[in-house]
């Protein structure tokens, strides 16, 4: 078998080209319905529509509650490695549509210790990231009393006895299968933080059907968490999923990372700096003359600037077919879909940052979206920890 055929993808290693149909087989998620994409709120959203979110895991409970006003809530984090580029905010833009549209309850755990354990990075510079990174989150605009931020080092009074009671439940032969052998006891600790994250709109509100949004690198810790939850120890249904592709890297239609040769798009990127990145960088997998490629025609499928409008630049579907159509048809140049990639991730950024700039300082801002004393409380009576009842302080 080629070396091609195979791939490695957990939380910790996105390696090879991923086959996201095989991905399910292995990981037994199932792929979206079109009768579960019709149902989305609002009628649906462009990263359902075009297959960006492509899987999932107890999906229509989700869509029930969320459709008939029952209580319902969605679970997207950040791990704080660094600068924030495009591709991690989706998710947040999803979830916020969500909240928008049928009033979702919104949970953003920020793992600044699983970033400790998997990176080469002092709990300093973990905690920089986090600061900018937070600012970037508050900046897509959530409702403030509809959404909970939780930052694991600075939020332990409730993330720790909870991950410690879930921690109980996982043995090391789980997590090993999971994923691969861990290379610190921090990371073998860590999936019962991430199934507390998971959990947590339940343990503060009671039962409820929880949606997690993720890039499909993030099941692993999903499952863990859906097996907890499974063992009924515990007054909480398993989380559900909503699982997608990555977005792709300005170098081919793979994962975009921070770590790859090609630079990716940082949400602090001004427009020239993204015109720049696009037009030096972008794969178009394009002929080598203008002439060929008006006779020939080009391949949207493998073009990372037509991706990039595609997956979620893009947003009106009758433009992004006519993109397609006139770029396989030869009369739309890769230079000019360039251009077209540009002005709207540009455009996208611009606004993102403008609100971002409106922020007052992280201090000021951040209190609204944390954990009330009582929310604290009760979820942590509710795994019954020992400590509980004592005096905090
Ligand atoms: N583990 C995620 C990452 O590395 C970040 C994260 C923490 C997360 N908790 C989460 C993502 C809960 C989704 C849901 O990027």
């Amino acid at each position: 078998m080629p070396a091609d055929d195979t791939f490695t993808v957990t939380p910790y290693t996105v390696d090879g080209t991923v086959d996201y149909e095989t991905l399910l087989d292995q990981f037994g998620a199932a792929r979206l319905t079109p009768e579960q994409k019709a149902r989305f709120p609002g009628g649906s959203h462009p990263l359902v529509r075009r297959d960006v979110f492509y899987a999932e895991r107890d999906l229509d409970p989700f869509l029930d509650a969320a459709l008939d006003g029952e209580q319902h809530s969605v679970v997207t984090g950040r791990g704080p490695s660094g600068p924030m580029h495009i591709g991690h905010i989706v998710p947040f833009y999803f979830a916020r549509y969500l909240q928008d549209e049928t009033g979702a309850l919104v949970y953003i755990p920020i793992s600044d210790d699983e970033k400790y354990f998997a990176k080469e990075q002092s709990l300093a510079e973990i905690s920089e990231h986090t600061r900018a990174n937070l600012r970037d989150i508050l900046a897509v605009g959530f409702d403030p009393e509809r959404t909970r931020i939780v930052v694991d080092t600075a939020d332990a009074d409730v993330v720790y006895p909870l991950a410690a009671a879930f921690a109980g439940e996982v043995t090391q032969a789980t997590v090993d299968a999971t994923y691969g052998d861990p290379e610190n006891i921090g990371l073998s600790f860590y999936p019962a933080v991430q199934a507390t994250h998971l959990l947590l709109p339940q343990l503060v509100d009671g039962p409820h059907p929880t949606l997690v949004p993720v890039a499909v690198d993030q099941d692993p810790h999903v499952r863990v968490c859906r097996d907890i939850a499974a063992k009924q120890r515990y007054d909480v249904d398993k989380p559900g999923a909503l699982l997608s592709k990555f977005l792709p890297g300005l170098d081919g239609p793979g994962k975009m990372s921070s770590s790859d040769d090609a630079p990716s798009i940082r949400l602090s990127d001004d427009r020239e700096t993204v015109a720049d990145k696009i037009h030096t960088h972008a794969y178009s997998g394009g002929r080598t003359s203008v002439d060929e490629h008006r006779e020939k025609g080009g391949n949207p499928a493998e073009d990372v600037a037509y991706l990039l409008l595609y997956c979620f630049f893009e947003p009106d579907d009758d433009r992004v077919e006519r993109l397609a159509a006139q770029y396989r048809d030869g009369s739309l140049l890769s230079g000019q879909l360039k251009e077209r990639a540009a002005t709207q991730v540009g455009a996208f950024l611009e606004a993102h940052q403008e609100r971002r700039g409106a922020l007052g300082p992280l201090e000021e801002e951040l209190p609204a979206y944390r954990l009330t004393e009582a929310e604290r409380a009760t979820a942590r009576s509710r795994v019954g920890h020992p400590g509980d009842g004592l005096p905090r302080h």
